[in-house]
C-alpha cells in the first residue's frame, strides 16, 4: 500500500503549468492508489481537464467558465465524475473535504478559492503568489484561523522554506530571493520598448504560464514574490533582498545573524518544489534531473538593475506603504499584462501603468477586512484600465 494512501487532495488550476506538473508528482508518488482527488479545476482547456479528472480517478471537474459547462459535462458523461462550472462551483469545490489543495490558479482569480480552502482547514500548497500580494497578513490569519499548513510551492519560497532552522527564525537576518533576470537581462531599456508578449514569454530556464512567464521578462514576478515573502516568512522590507543569478540554480537563501548562508539548490524543476509541498515534512523520491556540479562548473550573481527593471522598485514602495497598496499592485499589474499581451501598450509601459496607479491610491489605508481588499483591487483595475486606454489614445 503507497505511504499517502488515502490521502484526499484538490487541484486548483490542475491544467495550467503548476497543475499539470502536480499530478506528473501525484502519479509519481503512486497515483490513485496513494491519492484520492476530491476535485481538478480548469479554465477554457475543457479537453485536458476532463482527461485529467478521468486519469486521477477525481470525484469533481469544476471550470470556471460557464459556457464552457455544456463542453464538460459531454467528456465526462457516463464516467460518474460530477461536474460543474462557474466562480460560486469553483469557490464550492476548495471547499470540499480535501486534506491538502494545490492553489495553482494564475492571477487574483485563484484568490476566492484558496481562501475558501484555507477558511476549511486545508493545507494550502501555495503556488498562486497573488492571494499573499493581495490579501497578506489576512491570508495568512485564515490559513491559521483554518487550522491548515501553508507551504509555498514557488521555487523561491519552497526555498527559503527548507533554508529556515526550526526555532531559528529570531535568527533570520535576511532572505535573497534569487531571479534569472528572464530574457532581458542585458538589454537596453530601448531594446526592450518594441517586444512583443509572444517575444517575453520565451524564458531561458523555466517553462511556465503566460502571466508568469511575461512576469519574469518585466520582472514583475519577482515584484510580486517580494511581497509574497513578507507575508509567508513575517520579515521587515530591509530583510528582502533580491539578486540575479542567471543558472537558476540556487533558487533562493537564509542569511542568519552569524554570517552563514543557507540555501536551496536544484535542477530548474517545479515538481521539486511541489513534491515537497505534497509530502511535507518528509522527502519524496522523485524522478526529476539531479545537478551535475561538473557540468555547471560555475554560478553566476548580478546586482539587479531597477532602472531597467522597475517592478523591483515597485515592490519596495508596495512593502514600505504597506496597507492595501499590495492588492493595488497586483490588481494593476495584471491589467496592465493583459494590456501588454492584447498590443494596446508597450512592454514598458506596464510598470508605467502600475506606478501611476499606487501613487494614485496611495492614501488608500489600511487591509482590515476583505472587503477593503476587494475594494482596493476593484478600484485599481478601474484606474489602471482608464490610464490604459487613454495611454492608446495618446499612442
Ligand atoms: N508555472 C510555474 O512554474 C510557476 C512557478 C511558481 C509560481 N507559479 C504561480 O502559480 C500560479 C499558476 O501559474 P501557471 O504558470 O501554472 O499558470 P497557467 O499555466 O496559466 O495555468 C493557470 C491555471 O488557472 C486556470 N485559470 C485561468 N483563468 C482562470 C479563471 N479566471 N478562473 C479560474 N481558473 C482560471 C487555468 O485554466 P485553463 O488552462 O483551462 O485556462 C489553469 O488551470 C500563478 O499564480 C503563478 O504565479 C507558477
Amino acid at each position: 500500500m503507497a505511504e499517502n494512501a488515502g490521502r484526499r487532495i484538490s487541484i486548483l488550476g490542475s491544467t495550467g503549468s503548476i497543475g499539470v506538473n502536480t499530478l506528473d508528482v501525484v502519479e509519481q508518488l503512486g497515483g490513485r492508489d496513494a491519492f484520492d482527488v476530491v476535485a481538478v479545476t480548469g479554465n477554457a482547456n475543457v479537453a485536458l481537464l476532463a482527461e485529467q479528472a478521468k486519469a486521477c480517478g477525481a470525484s469533481l471537474a469544476v471550470t470556471a467558465d460557464e459556457a464552457c459547462y455544456g463542453a464538460l459535462k459531454e467528456a465526462l458523461s457516463g464516467t460518474g465524475i460530477e461536474v460543474a462550472a462557474g466562480r460560486e462551483a469553483l469557490i464550492e469545490a476548495a471547499s470540499r473535504d480535501a486534506d491538502w489543495v494545490m492553489a495553482a490558479i494564475v492571477g487574483t482569480a485563484g484568490l476566492g478559492p484558496t481562501l475558501a480552502a484555507a477558511k476549511r482547514g486545508a493545507d494550502i500548497a501555495l503556488a498562486n503568489k497573488e492571494c499573499l500580494v493581495s490579501a497578506g497578513e489576512l491570508f495568512v490569519k485564515a490559513v491559521a484561523e483554518g487550522g491548515g499548513r501553508l507551504i509555498p510551492v514557488d521555487s523561491e519560497h519552497s526555498a527559503i522554506f527548507q533554508s529556515l532552522e526550526d526555532d531559528q527564525h529570531h535568527a533570520v537576518e535576511r532572505i535573497v530571493l534569487t531571479a534569472s533576470g528572464g530574457p532581458f537581462r542585458t538589454w537596453t531599456r530601448e531594446q526592450m520598448a518594441g517586444v512583443t508578449a509572444e517575444i517575453a514569454r520565451a524564458h531561458p530556464n523555466w517553462s511556465m504560464g503566460l502571466k508568469i512567464s511575461i512576469g519574469s521578462a518585466s520582472m514583475f514576478n519577482k515584484a510580486l514574490e517580494m511581497v509574497e515573502a513578507k507575508h509567508l516568512f513575517n520579515l521587515t522590507p530591509e530583510q528582502i533582498e533580491v539578486i540575479v543569478h542567471p543558472q537558476s540554480v540556487i533558487h533562493s537563501m537564509v542569511g542568519y545573524t552569524d554570517g552563514s548562508v543557507l540555501a536551496q539548490l536544484g535542477c530548474p524543476d517545479m515538481r521539486t518544489a511541489i513534491g515537497y509541498a505534497l509530502t511535507y515534512p518528509d522527502r519524496p523520491k522523485l524522478n526529476v534531473e539531479r545537478l551535475d556540479f561538473a557540468k555547471l562548473a560555475r554560478l553566476d550573481f548580478e546586482a539587479p538593475d531597477e532602472q531597467r527593471f522597475p517592478a523591483l522598485r515597485l515592490a519596495r514602495t508596495a512593502l514600505e506603504r504597506g496597507g492595501v497598496q499590495g492588492a493595488v499592485m497586483n490588481a494593476a499589474e495584471e491589467i496592465a499584462f493583459h494590456a501588454f499581451c492584447a498590443a494596446r501598450i508597450g512592454f514598458l509601459q506596464m510598470a508605467d501603468v502600475v506606478e501611476r496607479v499606487m501613487d494614485e491610491m496611495v492614501g488608500y489605508g489600511a487591509a482590515l477586512t476583505m472587503d477593503d481588499v476587494y475594494a482596493a483591487d476593484a478600484e485599481a483595475r478601474r484606474r489602471a484600465d482608464d490610464i490604459v486606454s487613454r495611454t492608446e489614445l495618446a499612442a
